[in-house]
């Protein structure tokens, strides 16, 4: 069975009520495939996750950016896993390079996390991706497969996991990946679950490509073999949105 392309839009620190009521209105007129053929998730800030729920079209779903990485109890200013499953939030986006670089989270504490994550029931979006200075010294794989392993390290099924590969060189700065940069790492990044984790493994997991995704790049991108979907912030905010979950017909 063929992998089902999978689209989110990750609207980050982004928003206000009256934004957000507008995108969801825009979300909701697009004219898309079903469900079936393309799953949509959008992710908006954790305080407007139950407006956008309430709102948004039955067929698309609703992620968290970040969850805590056990059960919650004394950690200020943290969301729980808990918490997005009594919320009925079915995702959440782990390993965001953001917050890896920003907040310093490690390949094992995100190994954590989405381990945590899937115990709850959540399904995780797992994101990965070398940095500039990285993919300059061609250890691009050898990041990716660090990263990729911390989470294999804490985790057997991988069923409710898709891998978002995020080059941090391409997000937000209009650099997109050629098809043929993102291609590589995917099949890289199968090839590795082949060996370290199972063939079925590699067949069906779901591979994003995140980074500059726009209207105007996303057809050519979705045409590679290995890139099952993407994960999209700038454009996600847009109406091309809805152009880039087209692009997988
Ligand atoms: O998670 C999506 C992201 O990091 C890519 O952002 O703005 O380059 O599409 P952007």
């Amino acid at each position: 069975m063929g992998r089902k392309f999978i689209v989110g839009g990750n609207w980050k620190c982004n928003g206000t009520t009256e934004e957000v009521k507008k995108i969801v209105a825009t979300l909701n007129q697009g004219e898309v495939p079903s469900e079936d053929v393309v799953e949509v998730v959008i992710s908006p800030p954790f305080v407007f996750l139950p407006l956008v729920k309430s709102l948004l079209r039955s067929d698309f779903h609703v992620a968290a950016q970040n969850c805590w990485v056990k059960k919650g109890g004394a950690f200020t200013g943290e969301i729980s896993g808990e918490m997005l499953v009594n919320l009925g939030i079915p995702w959440v986006i782990l390993g965001h390079s953001e917050r890896r670089a920003l907040l310093g989270e490690s390949n094992e504490f995100v190994g954590d996390k989405v381990a945590y994550a899937l115990g709850q029931g959540l399904k995780v979006i797992a994101c990965v991706g070398e940095t500039l200075e990285q993919r300059e010294a061609g250890s691009t794989m050898d990041v990716v497969a660090a990263q990729t392993k911390a989470i294999a390290d804490k985790i057997n099924d991988w069923t409710n996991v898709v891998i978002a590969y995020e080059p941090v060189w391409a997000i937000g700065t209009g650099k997109v990946a050629t098809p043929a940069q993102a291609q590589e790492v995917h099949a890289d990044l199968r090839k590795w679950f082949q060996a370290n984790v199972s063939a079925e493994v590699a067949e069906s997991i779901r591979i994003m490509y995140g980074g500059s995704v726009s209207g105007a790049n996303c057809k050519e991108l979705a045409a590679k073999s290995d890139v099952d979907g993407f994960l999209v912030g700038g454009a996600s905010l847009k109406p091309e949105f809805i152009d880039i979950i087209n692009s997988a017909t």
